[in-house]
């Protein structure tokens, strides 16, 4: 039996079709050489993602794609256990506030207005909107001021894109972080109507600036390959996209389902013997949760695309303590970007064959590289 990561993609929006072929728990190599498990059901993943007996501790969670572990940076709660992660996700938590989402919603509406402004046809639709719309988005949510928006944009892009070289991405990260370390210092001398700033009397500059890239992390390549890829299956499913507008907010479910894109990036490690499945997953292994199997596993026709079915109790934004802190705010940049763009752009359609748009297939967040679109 196999032990290699399934990587290769028949259809660029059907998951892996082998994945349906391995048992719930299967075994799993990962990038650093040793063997862990991969679990490819509903039931199972949800399981490992609510058993405090796996834990996400940056330095014990292995990857499939990147060899060495990441400790956890100050701040990074996303990497760290109940209760030190419990602290922090409260804290947030009422930064996130309906509230403020609500208020960030207009703010969403120009931005992507603003930018769908600028395009002219033919253009690459990562390029000009499905990457800088979240990135605006969260410029917005840190109260980063308007006037550093590019150099914020710029870096966060070269942080996220596998086509450049790793010493140019590597100083993208270190030049953003410099930035949001001194943007700290300053809502801490001048605080704002912002998340950072609501944060300055509970945390130090260093958790904050810790907090700032894992928001940007977490918020950034997720959101923009839902846009990309998102659009590329729309274009590709023009039923589907004709019932787009009746209700796009069951469009998004079912896209985050359908699509599923955080393919690699949800781990745990067990810290003692677990059964799982009819095995036993030992005490330091890995275990990879597979969201795009789990998303097709427990729907009816779960290949297909269908935007008026139901999506209740998919993955897409995980499950358990660490569920997506995002979610509200990536739903309405999803709606928000869906609605406007093909209502702005009806006639929109791919300007390159569709086996020609590149797709990110080994990297964590699966999605589009580039889509060239014309209208
Ligand atoms: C469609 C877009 C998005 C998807 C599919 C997505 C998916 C996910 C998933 C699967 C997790 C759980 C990871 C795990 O359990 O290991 C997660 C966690 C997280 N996400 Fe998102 N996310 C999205 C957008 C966002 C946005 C816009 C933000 C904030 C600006 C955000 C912030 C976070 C944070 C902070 C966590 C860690 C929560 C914790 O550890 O308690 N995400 N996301």
């Amino acid at each position: 039996m196999t032990e290699a990561l399934p990587i290769a993609r028949t259809c660029p929006f059907d998951p892996l079709a082998e994945l349906r072929d391995r048992k719930a728990v299967s075994r799993l190599r990962f990038a650093d050489g040793t063997l862990g498990w991969m679990v490819t059901t509903h039931t199972e993943s949800r399981k490992v993602l609510s058993d405090p007996r796996f834990s996400h501790r940056g330095e014990i969670v292995r990857s499939p794609i990147r060899p060495a572990t990441q400790p956890s940076a100050p701040g990074s709660f996303l990497f760290m256990d109940p209760p030190e992660h419990t602290r922090y996700r409260k804290l947030l938590t009422g930064q996130f506030t309906v509230r403020r989402m609500r208020m960030l919603e207009p703010r969403i509406e120009q931005i992507t207005k603003e930018l769908l402004d600028a395009m002219t046809p033919p253009t690459d639709l990562v390029r000009a909107f499905a990457l800088p719309l979240p990135s605006r988005v969260i410029c917005e949510l840190l109260g980063v001021p308007y006037t550093d928006h590019e150099f914020f944009e710029q870096n966060s892009h070269q942080m996220v894109d596998p086509t450049i070289n790793a010493d140019i991405r590597d100083a993208a990260g270190d030049a953003l972080f410099g930035y949001l370390y001194e943007l700290v210092q300053g809502k801490r001398a001048a605080p704002a109507d912002d998340v950072l700033s609501g944060l300055v009397d509970d945390l130090d500059d260093m958790e904050l600036t810790g907090i700032a890239i894992m928001l940007l992390f977490a918020g950034h390549e997720t959101t923009a390959n839902m846009l990309g890829l998102g659009t590329f299956a729309l274009l590709q499913h023009p039923d589907q996209l004709a019932k787009l507008h009746d209700d796009v907010d069951g469009a998004v479910e079912e896209l985050l389902r359908y699509l599923s894109v955080v393919q690699y990036e949800v781990n745990r490690t067990a810290l003692e013997d677990v059964e799982l499945g009819g095995e036993v997953i030992r005490k330091g292994e890995t275990v990879l949760v597979s969201i795009p199997a789990a998303n097709r596993d427990k729907f009816e026709r779960p290949d297909e695309l269908d935007v008026t079915r139901s999506t209740a109790g998919h993955l897409a934004f995980g499950h358990g303590v660490h569920q997506c802190l995002g979610q509200q705010l990536a739903r309405i940049e999803m709606r928000v970007g869906f609605s406007a763009l093909f209502t702005r752009f009806p006639g929109l359609q791919l300007a390159v064959n569709p086996t020609d748009v590149p797709l990110n297939v080994e990297r964590g967040i699966y999605g589009v590289a580039s889509l060239p679109v014309t209208w």
